[in-house]
C-alpha cells in the first residue's frame, strides 16, 4: 500500500497547546510543520518595527502596501521539534513570543489584506501535502478540503497557566492576571473580528485537552491520521 501524504490542519484558541501536538505529529509522521501564528506574529514585529503601529493602533494602509517588503520563511528540524521563524531573513523566533507582540497581533490579524497575503503563502507551503499547520481558520480558509481537522480548546486558566510557565521558564517577568487577560482578550477578538473568525469548520473533530497529557493528545491525533493515510 503507497502512503499518501495528507494535510493535517490544527485549529483553536490561543495557548491550549496547538503548536505542541502539531511538531510532534510532524516529528512522528515524518511531515513539515507550520506555524501560521508565527506569520501573523512576523508582520506584527514589522509593523512595530517601523512604527506603523501607535497606542495599538495599526496604520492599515500604509502596513498592507509594505506587505510586499516582508519575507517570512521557517526552518523546521524534524528531530529536535525545533521551528525557527525568519523575517528578511533574521531569526525574530524569541522576539516574536515576547508580550509587545503578543498584544499587538490581534489588531494586525484582523486586516483583510494582511490575511489574504498570508493566506496565499501558507497555501504555498502546503501545495506539495504531507504538512501539519496549526491556526485559526486553517481548516476554515487556507485548506477547507484538509484531509484531517483538529478543534482544540481548553479553559482560559488552563492556557493562561500554561503560558505563565512557558514565558518563565525563558527567564521573562511575568504576571498571572496579566496573561490571563491577553489570553481572554484575544479570544474575545479572534472569534469575534469580521474576517476568519475563530469557528470550528464543520468537519473538524474537537479536541479539549484541558485534563490531557501531551503524549495522550499525540496518540489520540496519530491515530486519527494513520486511518486517514492508510484509507487513501
Ligand atoms: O497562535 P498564536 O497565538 O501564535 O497566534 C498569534 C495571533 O495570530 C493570534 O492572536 C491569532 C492570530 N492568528 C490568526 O488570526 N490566524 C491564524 N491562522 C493564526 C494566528
Amino acid at each position: 500500500m503507497t502512503k499518501k501524504k495528507i494535510v493535517i490542519a490544527i485549529d483553536g484558541h490561543s495557548s491550549c497547546g496547538k503548536s505542541t501536538l502539531a511538531k510532534s505529529l510532524a516529528r512522528e509522521l515524518g511531515y513539515t510543520y507550520i506555524d501560521s501564528g508565527a506569520m501573523y506574529r512576523a508582520v506584527t514585529l514589522f509593523a512595530l518595527r517601523n512604527g506603523l503601529i501607535k497606542n495599538s493602533k495599526v496604520d492599515e494602509e500604509e502596513l498592507i502596501a509594505r506587505m510586499k517588503d516582508i519575507r517570512i520563511t521557517f526552518e523546521w528540524d524534524t528531530d529536535t521539534e525545533k521551528n525557527t521563524t525568519f523575517l528578511n531573513g533574521e531569526n525574530i523566533e524569541n522576539e516574536i513570543r515576547q508580550l509587545e507582540v503578543s498584544n499587538n497581533v490581534s489588531p494586525v490579524s484582523t486586516i483583510a489584506g494582511v490575511r489574504s497575503e498570508l493566506v496565499i503563502q501558507q497555501r504555498e507551503n502546503g501545495k506539495n501535502k504531507g504538512i501539519v499547520m496549526d491556526g485559526r481558520d486553517i481548516g476554515t480558509v487556507v485548506f477547507p478540503d484538509a484531509e484531517l481537522k483538529i478543534f482544540m480548546t481548553a479553559s482560559p486558566e488552563i492556557r493562561a497557566q500554561r503560558r505563565y510557565l512557558e514565558l518563565k521558564e525563558k527567564g521573562a517577568e511575568v504576571d498571572f492576571d496579566k496573561i490571563l487577560q491577553n489570553v481572554e482578550q484575544r479570544d474575545t477578538i479572534d472569534s469575534g473580528r469580521e474576517v476568519s473568525p475563530l469557528k470550528k469548520a464543520d468537519d473538524a473533530i474537537v479536541l479539549d485537552n484541558s485534563h490531557l497529557t501531551r503524549e495522550e493528545q499525540l496518540q489520540w491525533a496519530l491515530e486519527m491520521a494513520k486511518e486517514i493515510i492508510e484509507e487513501h
